[in-house]
């Protein structure tokens, strides 16, 4: 037997040992805590760009990360700038020194704040910064900055398009507002890369009516989906229909008797195009007529019909059909009537559908190699939205006849393409990506001209739309030659649109023989 003392001395010191251990684990816990953490150092930023946007970006940054993040200078070119300072920060150096600045002053990242640069500086900036294993951020392009919003949340990190940017030129926005508003206008192709974008900003402009043609359902339905939402559904339209279809394409402009058209329906693919000549003829030429001729008859004041840099002296089937398709809307101009038929020409758009950055994109997550034609390889390059606000204001400044060609820049090497877009993954061309060439394809050219020799580039009232005029005759096109010759190898009578287009292409090169087609 126990004595009782003992057991209530033993449960008493239990419970001071077991208190003992849970206060002094606590104590240890707070002492922890409460002991001075060490310090993460700040990152070291340099802003290229010491004008407003840079000023901008600097202040934000002292506002709200001055304990994770600090400005430690800027590098500029500007003049008179070598020795100012901005809040405190001064200016190190020039652009070109940035490699050297950065590793004199221990910089972690870097960031481009000059939303008017074309795509050259940030380029050079680019490939020094990745050179030196930094990190880069840029903002966007003067058209893409969102108002009045803060800048840092708009960083990004670079990308091609950024590459390829251009200067920013003044659009005059009140213009193609005024001559879109209250309007009913039709966009044919409208679920493609070109259709889309114009549906986009043509919305922008609070247009009476939307009408979007497409013979494409799914992309058509996404297109609506995306279009409709944050805008008066009955605004716009879907009207599902081949351009081909003249029963349909007249059921379609007599119901909506539009004011505009923008044609952008077609076969883009230079190779699909040479696999499938009679079908790039029945709906790059043959749909143009259909829907220009329905366009005419519904009255509509002006078709705009998109077309390409392969028009020009064309190589390929899918050049010839477009500048058939060019040739034919002049006919239809010299015809008279309530429509005016205007053409705008331009090159490649970056990133549209089954575009060279969708497929180099996909090498490079395959690990590479990436596929180029040809070491000289170029073409001209512009971003979809910048091609699209031309192509509106261009339809604005058209007159009827008139030919455009947006002012494209510089053309640029597929190749140096490819390499910027393995640099921007943050791997090494030649070594974690190889570049193979695969020899130049039926139809594609080394590269792309502007216009044909005949014709004369005047200026327009907008320094990025030049219009073409020639004494050009259509006997000598050679496009109209080749796709005539094309349509004598199909089988005669079976096909309507075909059968009509053979008769228009006769009188195209020689109006004398043919009479009542498109003369
Ligand atoms: N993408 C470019 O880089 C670029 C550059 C300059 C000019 N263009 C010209 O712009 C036009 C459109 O090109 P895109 O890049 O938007 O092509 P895309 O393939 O993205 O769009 C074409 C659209 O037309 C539709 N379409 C095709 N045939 C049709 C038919 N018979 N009936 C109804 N709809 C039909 C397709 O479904 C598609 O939605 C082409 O004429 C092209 O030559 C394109």
């Amino acid at each position: 037997m126990i004595p009782r003392s003992i057991a209530i001395l033993d449960g008493g010191l239990t419970f001071l040992g077991i208190s003992g251990l849970l206060v002094g684990l606590r104590a240890f816990r707070e002492a922890r805590r409460s002991r001075p953490r060490r310090k993460t150092p700040r990152e070291r930023i340099l802003i290229a760009g010491a004008g407003d946007a840079g000023d901008i970006l600097l202040r934000e940054l002292q506002w709200k990360f001055s304990t994770t993040h600090e400005v430690v200078g800027f590098v500029d070119d500007a003049p008179g700038k070598e020795d100012a300072r901005l809040r405190g920060v001064p200016v190190l150096g020039r652009i070109d020194q940035i490699r050297d600045v950065a590793r004199q002053h221990r910089i972690d990242q870097v960031l481009i704040a000059v939303p008017s640069a074309g795509g050259e500086l940030i380029r050079r900036i680019t490939a020094s910064v990745t050179e030196a294993k930094l990190g880069v951020k840029v903002l966007p392009g003067i058209g893409q900055l969102i108002g009045r919003a803060a800048l840092l949340p708009q960083l990004r990190p670079v990308s091609i398009d950024d590459l390829l940017r251009r200067k920013a030129v003044e659009q005059e926005a009140e213009q193609v507002s005024g001559f879109l508003r209250g309007k009913v206008i039709i966009v044919t192709g409208a679920a493609g890369s070109i259709g889309s974008q114009l549906c986009r900003q043509i919305l922008c402009h609070e247009p009476a009516r939307l009408v979007v043609v497409d013979w494409a359902e799914t992309p058509l339905h996404d297109l609506l989906l995306e279009i409709r939402a944050g805008t008066n559904e009955s605004v716009v339209v879907s009207e599902m229909g081949d351009v081909t279809d003249a029963v349909r394409m007249g059921q379609i402009f007599t119901k909506h008797s539009p004011d505009l058209v923008f044609h952008a329906a077609a076969l883009k693919h230079v190779p699909m195009c040479e696999a499938h000549v009679r079908e790039a003829i029945r709906v790059n030429v043959g749909g143009t007529r259909i829907v220009a001729e329905a366009a005419l008859a519904a009255g509509a004041q002006r078709f705009v019909l998109i077309s390409t840099d392969k028009a020009v002296n064309p190589s390929s089937v899918m050049g010839a059909t477009k500048r058939v398709a060019e040739v034919l809307l002049q006919k239809m101009e010299n015809r008279g009537g309530p429509t005016r038929f205007i053409a705008v020409r331009f090159g490649n758009v970056l990133g549209s559908n089954g575009s060279v950055l969708h497929l180099f994109r996909s090498q490079i997550a395959r690990g590479g190699p990436i596929t180029v034609t040809h070491p000289e390889m170029r073409r001209y390059f512009m971003a979809i939205p910048e091609a699209v606000g031309l192509v509106l204001h261009a339809a604005h400044l058209g007159n009827g006849g008139d030919l455009f060609e947006l002012d494209m820049g510089q053309p640029v090497k597929i190749v140096d393409l490819a390499q910027d877009m393995i640099r921007l993954s943050g791997l090494v061309p030649g070594k974690d990506i190889r570049i193979e060439f695969s020899g130049v394809r039926p139809g594609e050219k080394l590269f792309e001209e502007l216009y044909f020799s005949a014709e004369k580039v005047h200026p327009t009232s907008h320094p990025r739309i030049f219009c073409l005029r020639s004494e050009r005759v259509p006997e000598k096109d050679g496009a109209v030659l080749l796709c005539l010759n094309h349509l004598n190898v199909f089988p005669r009578g079976t096909d309507p649109v075909l059968a009509g287009l053979r008769d228009d292409l006769l009188q195209m090169l020689d109006p004398a023989k043919r009479e009542g087609s498109l003369a």
